[in-house]
């Protein structure tokens, strides 16, 4: 990690390392697919431990689950610091990326995933679970937003840190 990739923190940026992992997210499901492909989604971004300069990062990837033409790509950064060779686990996020067919810019159907090892089907299931729980957590969000009224809902407020003045319309 160069020092030009660092934040006045002195740490570096957290955008710099979502842009490595989207090219390495594009690398593997481009490979896969063998079209190009677009992100589409990325869940879970948590930066747990900041990355130094100087430190050398590295970015493991794979093809977690498939669908029709979408792709979820399982990204583990680890920053290790030269000198002492300590490795630190930052963060683990998901890209889904979706193959497009280059003539019709359609989504196109990508090839199914050969499972080898049961450490590659738990990271299917987990896929597919990770995929249900987050459609019914949408559901929800959408349900409560219809219903949310912020007269009804200020109770909610009370213990909050915030101050409502509603002096602005
Ligand atoms: C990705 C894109 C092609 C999806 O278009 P769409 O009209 O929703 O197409 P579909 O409904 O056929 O969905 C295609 C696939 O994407 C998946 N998908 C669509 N929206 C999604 C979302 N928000 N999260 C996860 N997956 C999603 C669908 O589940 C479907 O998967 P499947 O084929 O495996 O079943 C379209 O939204 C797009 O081009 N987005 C811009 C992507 C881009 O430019 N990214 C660069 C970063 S700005």
């Amino acid at each position: 990690m160069i020092p030009s990739y660092a934040n006045f923190g002195g740490k570096i940026h957290g955008g710099i390392l979502l842009s490595l992992m989207d090219k390495v997210a594009y690398a593997c499901a481009s490979k896969h697919a063998g079209t190009y492909v677009v992100t589409v989604a990325v869940e879970q971004v948590e930066f747990l431990q900041p990355v130094e300069v100087g430190q050398l990062v590295s970015l493991l990837a794979s093809v977690n689950y498939v669908g029709k033409s979408s792709l979820i790509v399982g990204i583990k950064v680890i920053a290790e610091s030269i000198k002492t060779g300590i490795k630190v686990h930052t963060n683990t996020s998901y890209f889904t990326m979706v193959a497009k067919d280059e003539e019709t810019n359609q989504p196109t159907l990508v090839p199914a995933l050969l499972l080898e090892t049961h450490e590659e089907a738990r990271r299917f299931l987990e896929a597919m679970k990770r995929k249900e729980l987050r459609k019914s957590y949408q559901d929800e969000l959408n349900n409560a937003k219809t219903i949310l009224t912020v007269e009804e809902s200020l109770p909610l407020l009370s213990n909050e840190r915030c101050v409502f003045s509603g002096s602005r319309c």
